[in-house]
């Protein structure tokens, strides 16, 4: 059975970093209640430089250096992003030209905070069937560029950045032993679109700002995390007790506290980077892959989990052996 196994990752953080203070001096918050509320500690900004495709590519050339791959190896690159460069052509085709490809295809995924999780889906389905053999899933956000700097509900909250990881075909048995993506879990719901969204874009003729009812999020997050979590474990005939590192969304540690725990999973088998990164979006779990491998923590054989959700809301999970 052809598996779609992950060969190498890489990553990109803007230089600029942000502590949680520097927020005290514009906004009536504190250094206390983000770290309280959200985990967070400090994050990035990007500068007008570090675009979402700079930094794409940046992340894709880390990634295909770990892997020993040279781009024109290539077939497909997915960036998942909500803040894209230009309205088109797309960042994947933007980071295809910056790695000097002729050859393959590229396209992007919008599905906000689960974009990466939905990439990686469409990777694994271009892979199982047979149309590419290697494919660069990327996840790149600069949500600084939407953000409401007097809206110290959401402001502090989200950082920028940008992950990357190089699929390849592998052979495996079709058991849950094979190294590789093992199942996927997708699902959206839009009657809850009013509860995180952007209120502009290119057919309003604005930019626009991101809006969000974060107790509203917080709580379907949870639930559907779980639900979705055990999905795709129960797809690929794996148990909570089989799972080495939960990889989750890092949009707020109590989230991710909630959900590890309603799966029945301690802390220290979870990949925390919340504190360093603040929510980078579609960003976040590949960040976290990337940055788990360099801390030593994923292992090849370890059994991961990774989820996430956000506007939509779009949620979903997928399982994989590293
Ligand atoms: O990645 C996409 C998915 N997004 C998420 O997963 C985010 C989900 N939501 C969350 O992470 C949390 O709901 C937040 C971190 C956004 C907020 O935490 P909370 O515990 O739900 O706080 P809250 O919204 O209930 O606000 C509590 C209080 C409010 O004051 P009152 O009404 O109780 O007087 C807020 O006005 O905290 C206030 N507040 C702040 N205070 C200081 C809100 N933002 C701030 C702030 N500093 N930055």
């Amino acid at each position: 059975m052809r598996r779609a196994i992950v060969t190498g990752t890489g990553h990109y953080l803007p230089e600029r970093v942000v502590e949680n203070a520097e927020f005290e001096k514009t906004l009536d918050t504190s250094d206390d209640w983000i770290r309280a509320r959200s985990g967070i500690e400090r994050r990035h900004f990007a500068s007008d430089q570090e675009t979402t495709s700079f930094m794409a590519t940046a992340a894709a050339r880390a990634a295909l250096k770990d892997a020993g791959v040279e781009a024109g190896q290539v077939d497909a690159i997915i960036v998942a992003t909500s803040t894209p460069d230009l309205t088109f052509p797309s960042s994947a085709t933007m980071v295809q030209a910056e790695l000097g490809m002729s050859g393959g295809f590229a396209f992007d995924v919008q599905a906000v905070c689960a974009g990466f999780v939905y990439a990686l889906a469409n990777a694994n389905a271009l892979i199982v069937s047979g149309q590419a053999e290697r494919v660069l899933v990327i996840g790149s956000e600069t949500f600084s560029k939407i953000m409401d700097w007097t809206d110290r509900s959401t402001c502090v909250l989200f950082g920028d950045g940008a992950g990357a990881v190089l699929l390849q075909a592998g052979d495996g048995d079709g058991t849950a032993a094979d190294r590789g993506i093992l199942s996927t879990d997708l699902h959206s719901d839009g009657q809850y679109r009013d509860l995180l969204y952007v209120d502009g874009g290119v057919s309003k003729q604005t930019t626009g700002h991101l809006r969000m009812q974060g107790k509203e999020v917080f709580r379907h997050a949870v639930e559907k995390l779980t639900q979705t979590a055990e999905a795709a474990m129960a797809k690929a005939g794996v148990a909570s007790a089989d799972v080495d590192w939960i990889v989750p969304h890092q949009a707020n540690l109590r989230i991710i506290k909630g959900t590890a725990q309603k799966m029945g999973l301690p802390m220290d088998r979870v990949v925390l980077t919340v504190q360093d990164h603040g929510n980078t979006s579609a960003a976040s779990i590949p960040l976290a892959l990337s940055v788990g491998k360099s801390r030593g923590q994923l292992k090849p054989d370890d059994l991961i989990v990774t989820e996430a959700i956000g506007g939509g809301l779009a949620w979903g999970a997928v399982v994989l052996r590293w």
